[in-house]
């Protein structure tokens, strides 16, 4: 078996993202409807010691190297600080990650950063709290802002600021956010939508493009692109902001896609391995570890998962399916 997740156009899988919940405290309108979802029922889920033992299987044995935990949201999730030291008390340790809407960042920031989560990325759509409200469903941007700040506080840095902007909702706002993180030194990201809501909404004519955005964003500052080759597989391309060295990233996955470069995997809550934010199958691993794979087995059934990847996925085809799971399902 080979020591890496690769895939037949010479991809290699090094960075795992783990969903640890569907479950989500806001109800932002790209993702969810009003009254929520039906979630996971507890006993699919995998419980801390099985996301430890899968993470531990990608870490030793197959060339995991970034381990990024999401949701749903994943501070609703209990056991995250022991999660994490669990996760970066790994040989070799692998740099750790989390993407979190930021309500009850603040209270949980030093524990995280004490059981060695090394950075954060928050997602920050507005900083009108009317908006914020008509946008996510619930009234709580303060407590976003300052989990932004207790983030940096507790030297979870970078911190990265994830923006969706969406047409007459918050696209005036583009300007405005880059200004705030400018000056609070996040490193924003905006983000194209992608067609990934539950309510299956998602038109592309609706979505302000990564043109769109650089062209409102260049009204207010000068923005240079960063030197391509830094990019490798990131899917933020970067610009540096009025000369630098302060930066501001777009994630083009509709318009400018990069899965040509894509080195990540991702595993559910209830434990399956999806090669691909769009992939339209999953493959099982909770279903043979519960029943007593050994690491061996589990970490074979991984490979395959990954040698099955498809060269992208596919929005432009006019065959296009949404996948069945919802972004909240999947992990961003
Ligand atoms: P870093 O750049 O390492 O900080 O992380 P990231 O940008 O990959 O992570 P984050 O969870 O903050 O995701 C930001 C946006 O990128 C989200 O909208 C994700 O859905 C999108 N994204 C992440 N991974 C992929 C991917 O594999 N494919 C596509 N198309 N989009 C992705
Ligand atoms: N399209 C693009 N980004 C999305 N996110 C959630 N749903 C979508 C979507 N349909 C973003 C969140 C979060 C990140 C993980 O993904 O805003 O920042
Ligand atoms: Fe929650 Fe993230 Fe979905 Fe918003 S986008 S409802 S924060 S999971």
């Amino acid at each position: 078996m080979t020591p890496v997740l690769s895939d037949s156009y010479g991809r290699v899988a090094t960075d795992l993202r783990v969903s640890l919940t569907d479950r989500c405290n806001l109800r932002c309108t790209y993702c969810m409807p009003p009254e929520g979802l039906e979630w996971l029922p507890k006993p699919e889920l995998l419980t801390d010691d099985e996301v430890v033992r899968l993470v531990r299987i990608g870490v030793t044995l197959l060339g995991i190297r970034e381990v990024r935990f999401t949701g749903g949201e994943p501070l609703l999730r209990r056991g995250l600080p022991g999660i994490v030291a669990a996760t970066t008390a790994l040989a070799p340790r692998p740099k750790t990650a989390l993407t979190t809407n930021g309500i009850g960042l603040a209270r949980v920031a030093p524990a995280l950063a004490e059981a060695g989560l090394d950075r954060v990325n928050v997602s920050l759509d507005t900083l009108d709290p009317e908006v914020f409200e008509k946008l996510a469903r619930r009234r709580r941007l303060d407590d976003v802002l300052e989990g932004l700040a207790g983030a940096a506080r507790a030297g979870l840095t970078p911190v990265k600021v994830n923006a969706v902007l969406m047409r007459g909702v918050n696209d005036h706002e583009a300007v405005d956010l880059l200004g705030y993180c400018l000056e609070h030194g996040y490193r924003l990201r905006f983000i194209e939508q992608m067609p990934l809501d539950a309510q299956h909404g998602w038109r592309r004519e609706d979505m302000v493009t990564a043109d769109e955005i650089l062209e409102r964003l260049s009204d207010a500052y000068d923005l240079t692109p960063v030197d391509a080759a830094e990019r490798g597989s990131a899917p933020a391309e970067e610009f540096s902001v009025d000369g630098g060295p302060a930066t501001v990233g777009v994630i083009g996955s509709v318009t400018r896609p990069f899965c040509g470069a894509c080195d990540r995997v991702r595993l559910t809550a209830d434990g399956q391995v999806r090669n691909c934010l769009f992939a339209r199958e999953e493959s099982d691993l909770r279903g043979p570890m519960r029943a007593g794979a050994d690491d061996a087995e589990i970490a074979e059934r991984w490979r395959a998962a990954v040698a099955a990847k498809l060269p992208g996925h596919g929005i432009d085809n006019p065959e296009f399916l949404q996948p069945t799971r919802p972004m909240s399902a999947i992990g961003g």
